[in-house]
């Protein structure tokens, strides 16, 4: 063999070996995303138990419009019957009889009184009594989410499956309960309508029962059906919230400055062609399954049901007068009727499916039991201030493969003012996290008071603290609700005001249209203050001044404010924060200087600690890092 004829052989084999793997790939994959989807499918038990867990929830806002929603359909769909395919048949048949028309004007008297009322009695109720309720049930699910969600621990906001479960209870919560309030109520409707017909039908011909029956054939056809339309809607999902996302960028204020530099606009626009061709791609994979479902349906349906019921109900009245005309209209009307309501049944099951599904994860969020809450014997944390000790401590975040923490011992006496600093990413604001108990230890304990804070009760050990965030948020609020994060009470606009004097605001909030009740943001009032960051930054310090809790806790309190302000905010704090504990972290070593203990943190780890001289003679990381920044401030040269 020629030498180019071996290789040519060998990269066939390879082809076939490379294809055979793909296939295989393809086919693992397949397998997989199977089971995954079966596992989504609930047992029957819990579907059943959702659906009630759904109609409970309505029952418990608003039992009154829950039995006539209810009530209003058994009472409607027998009339609809009646004063449809059964009112047809009396006229004709007493036509072609030749009956008294006495009988049929009392009927159609009749009828045409009960509609009158119902639909008086359901006009009242559903434009006078029940408006509103809507907004009720929607209330009443969204603040049971909403608590939920307070109570939490920040972990799961962290961690994907369930941040995913939480968005979509949030999305679908009220929608899907009063879905299958509606389908409930569409299974009643069909269920009475179709004994109405079928009853009718079995009068006149059993044999057209047999017509009737026959959607019951393409049952599976159905289920198929639906099964693709939730798997096409979960499939959706993460391209939908891409697609929000880039949404958000482009109408966010947030984002606007960012978004007007550099391409970002395009970027972004390239982001949206991409979720578009996500969409289609899902569209062409779901799109033909989805058509060839409804033409087996339609032509179940229609050609065979409706057209050979048809056929055989002429031929009966043509044929050996086996059928009245009264008969034959209406058997032509409600053979279409009984074949509906029985297809659309095996929906209404399938409906149920889907929206226990949904609930599903509603009911994960809300039975979620949080993981840091107190615990059987907790005690109430103590009302002075105490030391903090944290023994051997290591933390991890939830998915990250690195400890953040790694074995800290450090010992906070009370009353003392602590510095915490270190380079970017070394674990200070982790730290804060972990005393103010939004995450738990991974090992080791936090102690106050030498008891480890776990046998605190929550609230009460975070009311220990009052803590500025290095990444504060402001609300939507008033300047007054800003600074003090809770209810109102009398007294709060003295605290209020001196709070902001404190932290320096109160000249620039007293300049405000409405002084301290000015709504901040114009989001929604045209006479709100948009306040430069160094500005909302001192409302955030605010907050610290307004809470007389023994320990205050500032994470890079002044890194947007001038030196004067900074200085001054600090004066003020030291003196406002008398008797109680302060640990502050600042990248300003300048600030350090005066606190009588100095964490410097590097890794995850305390690696060096001491107050400001001693670290200085030490001469070890803390001794650069403020000699660099001195010397930026008065040049090469300075001294500490
Ligand atoms: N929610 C989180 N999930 C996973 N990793 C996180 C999370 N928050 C912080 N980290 C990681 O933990 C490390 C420490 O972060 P931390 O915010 O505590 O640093 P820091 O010392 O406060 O930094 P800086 O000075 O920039 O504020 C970083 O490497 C960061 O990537
Ligand atoms: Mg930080």
């Amino acid at each position: 063999m020629k030498e180019v004829d071996v290789i040519a052989d060998k990269d066939k084999k390879a082809t076939r070996v490379e294809k055979a793997a793909a296939r295989a790939e393809k086919k693992a994959r397949k397998k997989k995303e199977k089971e995954k989807k079966k596992k989504e499918r609930l047992p029957r038990g819990r579907t059943l138990s959702n659906v009630i867990f759904a109609l409970g929830q309505i029952w418990s806002v608003s039992p009154g419009y829950f039995i006539f929603y209810f009530v209003n359909t058994f009472l409607y769909a027998p009339l609809d019957f009646l004063s449809g395919s059964f009112l047809i048949r009396m006229i004709v048949n007493s036509v072609e009889s030749g009956q008294p028309r006495r009988n049929v004007i009392i009927y159609l008297s009749v009828i045409a009184a009960a509609t009158l009322v119902i639909n008086v009695s359901n006009n009242y109720y559903w434009n006078v009594l029940s408006a509103g309720k809507y907004q009720e049930i929607d209330a009443a699910m969204r603040r049971k989410l909403f608590i939920k969600a307070s109570q939490v621990e920040l972990a799961c906001y962290e961690t994907p499956s369930f941040y995913d479960k939480y968005v979509k209870a949030m999305d679908e919560a009220y929608d899907r309960v009063m879905k299958v309030m509606r389908t409930l109520d569409n299974l009643i409707w069909r269920t009475v309508t179709l004994f109405c017909n079928s009853f009718l039908l079995f009068a006149i011909d059993p044999v057209l029962i047999i017509f009737g029956l026959l959607p019951l054939l393409l049952g599976f056809v159905r289920s198929w059906k639906n099964k693709l339309k939730h798997d096409h809607i979960a499939d959706r999902k993460p391209v939908e919230r891409r697609q929000k996302y880039v949404r958000r960028t482009f109408y966010l204020n947030e984002y606007a400055k960012e978004m007007r530099l550099g391409d970002m606009h395009t970027r972004m626009l390239g982001e949206l062609e991409r979720t578009r061709r996500d969409f289609c791609a899902l569209i062409r994979k779901y799109g033909w399954k989805r058509a060839i479902a409804d033409y087996i349906l339609d032509i179940g349906m229609s050609v065979v049901t409706v057209l050979g019921a048809t056929l055989y109900a002429v031929w009966r009245t043509l044929s050996d007068g086996g059928m009245t005309i009264g008969d034959c209209i209406v058997v032509l009307n409600s053979i279409s009727v009984v074949s509906y309501c029985l297809s659309n049944l095996v929906t209404t099951f399938a409906e149920f499916g889907e929206h226990a599904l949904f609930l599903e994860d509603v009911r994960y969020f809300l039975d979620y039991e949080p993981k840091i809450k107190d615990s059987e014997n907790a005690v109430p944390a103590p009302e002075n201030c105490a030391d903090i000790d944290l023994e051997d401590v290591t933390f991890r975040y939830e998915g990250a493969e690195d400890d953040t923490l790694r074995g800290i011992s450090l010992h906070i006496g009370a009353g003392e003012r602590i510095a915490l600093v270190g380079q970017n990413g070394s674990g200070k604001t982790t730290l804060v996290k972990l005393l103010l108990r939004l995450y738990n230890p991974t090992g080791g304990s936090v102690k106050l008071d030498g008891r480890d804070i776990r046998d605190y009760t929550l609230d009460s050990y975070r009311d220990e603290y009052a803590c500025v965030f290095q990444d504060f948020k402001m609300f939507s609020m008033s300047v007054a609700d800003n600074v003090l994060l809770r209810l109102p009470k009398d007294g709060d606009a003295e605290l209020v005001e001196y709070s902001l004097r404190e932290s320096g605001a109160y000249e620039r909030v007293a300049r405000l249209d409405h002084g301290i009740e000015t709504t901040l943001t114009r989001e929604f009032d045209d006479h709100g203050a948009n306040l430069s960051v160094g500005e909302q930054q001192k409302i955030a310090l605010a907050r610290a001044f307004a809470r007389t809790s023994p320990v205050i806790i500032l994470d890079e309190p002044s890194s947007a404010l001038d030196p004067i302000a900074e200085h001054t905010m600090f004066e003020n704090m030291m003196k406002a924060a008398e008797g109680r504990t302060v640990i502050f972290i600042s990248h300003r070593l300048s600030s350090a200087v005066d606190a009588d203990h100095i964490f410097l943190m590097d890794g995850g780890r305390i690696t060096e600690e001491g107050n400001h001289r001693e670290l200085m003679e030490k001469g070890g990381k803390y001794a650069e890092m403020f000699r660099l920044q001195a010397e930026n401030y008065v040049g090469k040269g300075a001294d500490a």
